[in-house]
């Protein structure tokens, strides 16, 4: 096995190459007995980088995640004033928060979210406390993502958005000094609505009540151990957050663990291949981000954690899988659902493998995401020759063949460059056989810029046309 130090440095003096061509995929990859590192997460590279402009001083992050989605976020930021030394060979990033609501910044400031959902519905909340107008654009994608979900709650702090009754980007922002927290009900299990609420609360001043479907909790974990006043209690479908606000915290440091939803497309590799074996170090595997390993197991999979470690109340380990010939199809319980959210795509491509029919209910949150992941999945199921069918626009079940082998060619475009269409594509490709042309490969910048290399040194093999 390779030190993992030296796969790190491999990884990071090559992960800089462009790939705007397409990607030809033609052979699937053979066994392969490795230790892998993935990149950072981004929920929590994200979080890192907002929370630290409001703290007081010099925060740290070590392995903050390089992908295009952290920085739109960091150059946002930087255009709202903030100090920000990112070395990426040193792979550490500095900022330097000057407290709460201490942006600096012209009126009719123009921020860019770019790809990226999280950056610009958690950081709009940060500026709501300012009566400059800021304009927040995005790219053919985001543009076309439901931005309701976060104005409603943010009207009710006091935030005005215009032009009135638009819902998508562009929008202009233009906040109040006089914030008034606020009652919220989050429903649909969304953690970034639930974050924008919670960062809006932190600049408002007295008690914000939240009352939220579980979904991921890292915001949750940070106000935490920023001894953030906030108060939770858990309940069976419902958490009741509440948060004390206009009060000040410290910067910190921050080691960034690897993201589970970039192992989820090693892990399925890995399952899908035949005899392999692959170890994922150091990951991040907070309980309401493990759905795709509590749904493998539950397929038939033995994935294990290792090593299992607490860091600043998350929980991180390594994690082991062997390739599996026998899985098994699921009834996916819909209480999985927030927790594997991002993994879905992958999670169809291991049941279309899988004996017996499998379902998958309530995923309308799906089709909201990047691209239309229920129609993309079930569309490249059916080009692969899986039946399955989608039901009422937000279910699907799907009919698995575990001798599945493909011989054709399959082109996959058009899908609003969406980095976890690709991924999920390009593992397809490495496990099923076929001629796979896969477009836009550099979307995979967006959350796993060394996807390309691990799959290299693993020995999978690909062209840029
Ligand atoms: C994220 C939450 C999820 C997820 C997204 C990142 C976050 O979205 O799909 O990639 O960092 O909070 P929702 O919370 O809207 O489901």
């Amino acid at each position: 096995m390779l030190e993992v130090n030296i796969l790190a440095i491999h990884l990071n003096s090559t992960s800089n190459i462009l790939m705007p061509k397409p990607i030809i995929i033609k052979k699937e990859i053979k066994k392969f007995d490795k230790k892998i590192k993935v990149d950072g997460d981004k929920s929590l590279s994200i979080r890192f980088a907002l929370l630290a402009s409001q703290a007081i001083g010099k925060s740290k992050a070590n392995n903050l995640l390089k992908s295009e989605d952290v920085v739109s976020t960091i150059n946002c930021l930087k255009k709202l004033g903030v100090k920000i030394i990112w070395d990426k060979k040193k792979n550490f990033c500095e900022i330097y928060g000057n407290g709460l609501n201490s942006f600096a910044y012209k009126d009719n400031l123009i921020l860019d979210g770019k790809n990226s959902g999280t950056c610009v519905r958690l950081l709009t909340s940060l500026l709501i406390n300012s009566s400059k107008k800021i304009k927040i654009v995005g790219d053919k994608s985001l543009s076309k993502r439901d931005m309701k979900r976060i104005i409603d709650p943010l009207s009710e702090f006091g935030a005005t958005f215009y032009p009135k009754y638009r819902n998508t980007l562009p929008l202009y922002v233009k906040g109040t000094d006089n914030l008034t927290p606020i009652n919220y009900i989050e429903s649909k299990g969304s953690s970034q609505c639930k974050s924008s609420v919670m960062l809006a609360a932190l600049l408002s001043p007295g008690q914000t009540k939240i009352k939220c479907k579980h979904s991921r909790n890292h915001t949750e974990l940070l106000f935490k151990y920023l001894k953030i006043p906030i108060k939770i209690k858990k309940g069976r479908n419902f958490d009741i957050i509440k948060i004390k606000g206009k009060k000040n915290f410290n910067s910190f440091n921050y080691n960034i663990p690897s993201d589970i939803s970039s192992s989820a497309f090693f892990i399925v590799l890995t399952l899908l291949s035949k005899n392999s074996k692959i170890v994922l170090e150091k990951v991040g595997v907070n309980d309401s981000r493990i759905g795709v390993v509590t749904i493998l197991n539950k397929m038939g999979a033995k994935i294990k954690l290792k090593n299992k470690k607490k860091y600043k109340g998350e929980k991180i380990a390594d994690i082991h899988v062997r390739s599996s010939n026998s899985l098994k199809s699921i009834n996916c319980s819909k209480k999985l659902n927030s927790s594997a959210i991002d993994e879905f795509l992958i999670i169809f491509l291991a049941a279309a493998r899988a004996k017996g029919v499998s379902y998958f209910k309530n995923l309308e949150e799906l089709n909201k995401k990047e691209s239309k992941r229920l129609d993309w999945g079930s569309k490249i199921l059916s080009m692969i020759g899986v039946k399955n069918q989608i039901i009422n626009n937000h279910s699907i079940k799907i009919w698995g063949q575990p001798n599945l082998k493909l011989n054709k060619n399959i082109e996959i475009k058009n899908y609003l460059k969406d980095h976890r269409v690709m991924a999920m594509c390009s593992i397809a490709a490495l496990t099923l056989g076929g001629k796979w042309k896969i477009h836009d490969p550099d979307s995979i910048k967006t959350s796993f810029p060394s996807f390309f290399k691990i799959i290299k040194f693993l020995g999978g093999r690909y062209e840029v046309s």
